[in-house]
């Protein structure tokens, strides 16, 4: 967003002096409107539309005292028109009932002394530049930014000889919107210029030389260039030192694909220089030790620059803020701070070299940056461990050292840093022990990360009353022992708004206190892989909370009667017990994501989560729900995933599932469920995994299979079906995966088996299919899946279909304990890649089978 800083201070003193000009003669009396001006100014009003009417003091004699309106003190013309937008807070209902809109009259011109202009911030809804703006040849400020203009900035503006800021910075936040200006000619450009923003601005159309336009404005300080699509930066520039007084550039966004040029370091003057988000490729030149002046130098994000961080850059006597993050620079960070220590200005305060390919370890020449303020080395390859001169950079207030390869002990003077806010060292792979001295003076740490591999010994070996001097608002922490205690260091942080403390070695009951405590400001809490146990405090209100995650612990006690908005509830593989309270749509009206599996919860599942609309995932598995699944079903359009396997669940399946249009994933296996199974299901199309296995259903197979093109899985096997496979099955195209087994099916099985194209061709992704199921069920339990089709103990009859020879791709085949009979056909002999085949239907084949299967194992 720093991108979008425009006004410098020059020019602030600019509207001061301005100011003080105008009211210096000393007179108090307000100067007098000239009444033609006073005509041309309402002219002007009504052609603009006001809604907010902030304009509603232009009426009367005296338009010197309106709002926006600043005339000179002597002679009483107008000499100032502000009707900058007074809110800035774009997309707020503020902002858009301030912005002025409709016409800009021509009425202007007859403001012969106007000489500051600033529309800006309004919304003019695509309205053309006018011409006329060039006529009021007065002007030396003119600011048309974010007013939502459009069209070809106008040439006119050259006319205007006295003009030193023009801004014409073109983000436009209009609802009616998007409105683009373009500038296909830059030669028009007063040479009377100090400040120029063209940002977004579509400079595409003006040429090769775009950038020689420039060099005639020999009175620039500061230029704009921000997001203009400029594809090409020149590699050289004549007349570039015509720029001597050129302060600030920003040429960020314009996907520039050259090296840094040369031409850049004849700009002595430069003090900030801002090329991030461009396709900048090949080293930093060291070129960069010309710009004595330099206080700012962003090169982030173009994703391409590489080599090393120059040591010039750390010579440097005035930079303040480097930023050169995201790219591929892959060399050590010695010579830069080798070159730093001995810069006695010492002046860096920003440093970020996060996202690159920087590798070795951290020298301890990096305790020279005693004025670093933000250090973030994130997401880069650095090893080794923290250097103790750390604990020099007195200033530091954010250290990001975060993915990475660093390893070892973390230094105990990390501890001395008092000015430190935001601490991150998640994902490396730390070791050792932390002390109480690791934190003693850490007094404004509101954010501490820290995570290593789960196979790492890293511990907390504080006293079990020591209180720190912090009071954090995030904590994460992960594969670090903590317990088995809940400590009081943990229990006395009662301002935290995110916690993770996974797998922390917790074995402790939670304290209902701190608990309660944090439930007004906690947005994400995730206390998972621990063992925690005891109940959770029943009754508190969440309001700010997201995400619960406290699987996998040893949680006891009632289901928590929480009131929240939450999105996401994890309470599985713990052993909480008792019903879910039935108005669980009232506490929990926006849950997405409910995963309770592996409790021992009882009683009904609600039928008021069929009210909760916004619901995706209802994951139940493997606890003593009973009674019959909800048949309400009629709003949840977002509904996915379903999984209530392994229950006690009686009764149908109801037919209203029929009404959940996003539902692919429905496993409700492992039940007593009985009767049919609805036809409605027909309409869920996107179904791509069934599981109704081990109930009580009856009727047949059913026929409308063929319409779930996308289904991957269908297994119905241990019930009581009857009928005959039916032909249609064939024509499901994505099936990979059927189970019928276990049923009272009879007749043959269908010649017409060889349409099932997936296995034929063996065409799917089945890691797509892995993650589709592992979203519902966090299980791998499907991670082995192969193509399999699975008929046994049913009463199929007749003769196994050469047919299925077509099934190339196909792994399981189980025909056994059926009535089938005759021969198996020769051609298996011939496939390969087949693990399986399980056929034991009639004696006289055994030989056969036995010979031809022990082949078949050993080649897979
Ligand atoms: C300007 O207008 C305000 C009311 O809008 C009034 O209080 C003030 O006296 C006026 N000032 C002059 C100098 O007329
Ligand atoms: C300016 O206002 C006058 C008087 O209301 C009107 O006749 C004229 O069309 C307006 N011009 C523009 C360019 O809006
Ligand atoms: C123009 O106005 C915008 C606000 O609308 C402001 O942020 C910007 O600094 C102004 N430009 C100049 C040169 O003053
Ligand atoms: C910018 O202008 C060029 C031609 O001048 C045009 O091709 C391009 O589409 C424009 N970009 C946008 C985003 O409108
Ligand atoms: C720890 O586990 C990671 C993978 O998670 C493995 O690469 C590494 O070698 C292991 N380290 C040790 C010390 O066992
Ligand atoms: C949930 O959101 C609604 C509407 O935004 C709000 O009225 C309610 O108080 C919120 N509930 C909680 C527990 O924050
Ligand atoms: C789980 O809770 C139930 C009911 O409270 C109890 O009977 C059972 O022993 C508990 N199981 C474990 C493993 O703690
Ligand atoms: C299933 O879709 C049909 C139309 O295709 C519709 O008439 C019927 O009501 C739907 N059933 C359910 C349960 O939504
Ligand atoms: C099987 O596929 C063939 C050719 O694609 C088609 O003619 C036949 O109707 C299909 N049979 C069934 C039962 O879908
Ligand atoms: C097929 O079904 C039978 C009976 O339900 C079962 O025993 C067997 O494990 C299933 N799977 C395979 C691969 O045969
Ligand atoms: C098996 O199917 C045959 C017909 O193919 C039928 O006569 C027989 O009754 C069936 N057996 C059972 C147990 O359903």
């Amino acid at each position: 967003m720093d991108l979008k800083l425009r006004p410098s201070f020059f020019f602030s003193s600019f509207i001061l002096i301005f100011l003080l000009n105008s009211f210096d003669s000393g007179s108090a009396a307000s100067p007098k409107c000239i009444s033609t001006e006073r005509e041309a100014l309402l002219t002007f009003k009504q052609s603009l539309t006001d809604l907010s009417g902030r304009l509603s003091s232009w009426s009367g004699q005296d338009c010197c005292n309106w709002t926006g309106v600043l005339c000179d003190a002597r002679t009483g013309h107008v000499v100032n028109i502000d009707l900058r937008n007074p809110s800035q807070a774009v997309n707020s209902d503020e902002y858009k009932r301030g912005c002025l809109r409709g016409k800009i009259n021509q009425s202007l011109t007859r403001l012969k002394f106007l000489s500051y202009l600033d529309l800006s911030s309004n919304d003019f809804n695509g309205l053309v530049i006018p011409e006329f703006i060039g006529h009021i040849v007065t002007l030396r400020y003119l600011n048309l930014s974010s007013s939502s203009f459009s069209g070809e900035v106008p040439a006119s503006l050259g006319s205007l000889s006295k003009l030193e800021f023009l801004d014409l910075y073109a983000e436009s936040f209009s609802d009616s919107g998007p409105f683009a200006l373009r500038a296909s000619d830059l030669k028009w450009l007063p040479s009377s210029l100090t400040y120029l923003n063209m940002g977004y601005v579509n400079l595409s159309g003006a040429g090769e030389t775009w950038l020689q336009d420039f060099t005639r404005l020999t009175k620039l300080k500061e230029l704009h260039l921000f997001n203009c699509e400029i594809k090409n930066l020149p590699p050289s520039l004549s007349s570039s030192a015509n720029l001597k007084l050129l302060e600030v550039l920003d040429l960020s966004e314009n996907s520039l694909s050259s090296p840094i040029p040369n031409w850049l370091f004849d700009l002595t003057s430069l003090r900030k220089l801002f090329l991030r988000w461009d396709f900048l490729q090949g080293s930093i030149p060291s070129g960069f030790k010309n710009l004595k002046l330099l206080e700012t130098l962003d090169l982030s994000n173009n994703l391409g620059l590489t080599g090393e961080v120059p040591p010039v850059l750390g010579e440097l006597p005035q930079l303040k803020y480097l930023d050169l993050s995201a790219n591929e620079l892959n060399s050590q960070i010695n010579g830069f701070l080798d070159a730093f220590s001995k810069n006695k200005y010492n002046s860096l305060v920003f440093l970020d070299l996060s996202s690159n390919k920087m590798a070795g370890t951290l020298p301890e020449s990096l305790g020279a940056l005693r004025n670093l303020q933000i250090l973030d080395l994130s997401s880069n390859s650095f090893t080794g461990s923290i250097p103790s001169s750390i604990g020099n950079m007195l200033s530091l207030k954010k250290l990001d050292l975060s993915f990475n390869a660093m390893n070892g002990n973390i230094p105990e003077t990390l501890g001395k840093l008092a000015e430190l806010v935001d601490l991150d060292l998640m994902a490396n792979t730390w070791e050792g022990v932390l002390l109480k001295s690791h934190f003693a003076n850490l007094r404004s740490l509101k954010s501490l990360r820290l995570t290593t591999e789960p196979n790492r010994s890293l511990v907390f070996k504080v006293p079990s009353t020591w209180v720190p001097p912090f009071k954090l608002e995030l904590i994460n922490i992960e594969n670090c022992r903590i317990g088995p205690k809940f400590p009081m260091w943990l229990q006395v942080q009662t301002e935290l708004n995110s916690v993770t403390l996974r797998n922390t070695g917790i074995a402790d009951a939670i304290p209902h206190t701190w608990f309660s405590n944090i439930a007004s400001d906690v947005t994400y809490l995730i206390l998972a892989n621990n063992r925690i146990k005891g109940t959770l405090p029943q009754s508190l209100a969440f309001p700010k909370l997201n995400t619960v995650d406290l699987s996998s612990n040893s949680f006891q006690g009632p289901f928590p009667l929480w009131t929240t908005n939450a999105s996401e509830l994890r309470l599985y593989e713990n052993n909480f017990s008792g019903p879910l309270p039935l108005n669980i749509n009232v506490l929990m009206p926006r849950m997405e994501k409910l995963y309770l599996f592996h409790n021992s919860f009882t009683g009904p599942i609600p039928p008021s989560l069929c009210e909760v609309s916004g619901l995706q995932i209802l994951s139940l598995r493997n606890n003593r729900f009973s009674g019959s699944f909800p048949n309400c079903w009629h709003r949840s359009f977002m509904l996915y995933g379903i999984d209530v396997s392994e229950n006690s669940l009686s009764g149908e399946i109801p037919a209203s599932l029929g009404a959940l249009p996003s539902l692919s994933v429905l496993l409700l296996n492992q039940n007593a469920l009985q009767g049919r199974i609805p036809d409605t299901l027909q309409n869920c199309s996107g179904l791509t995994n069934i599981d109704l296995g081990g109930n009580k259903l009856s009727g047949k197979v059913p026929s409308w299979l063929s319409k779930l093109s996308s289904l991957f899985m269908l297994r119905l096997q241990s019930n009581s079906l009857d009928g005959q496979i039916p032909d249609t099955l064939c024509s499901v195209p994505n099936l990979h995966i059927l189970d019928l087994s276990g049923n009272k099916v009879s007749g043959p099985v269908p010649k017409c088996i060889s349409n099932l194209t997936a296995i034929a061709r063996g065409t799917t992704n089945f890691e797509v299919f892995q993650n589709l199921v592992f979203v519902v069920t966090r299980a791998r339990k499907y991670q082995e899946i192969v193509n399999s089709i699975n008929l046994s103990g049913n009463n199929l009859s007749g003769e196994i279909p050469e047919e299925i020879l077509d099934l190339s791709y196909l792994r399981i085949l189980n025909l056994s304990r059926n009535s089938m009979a005759g021969r198996i056909p020769g051609g298996f002999r011939n496939l390969v890649g087949w693990r399986r085949l399980i056929y034991r239907g009639t004696c006289c084949l055994v030989p056969f089978l036995r010979a031809w299967q022990r082949y078949l194992l050993c080649r897979s």
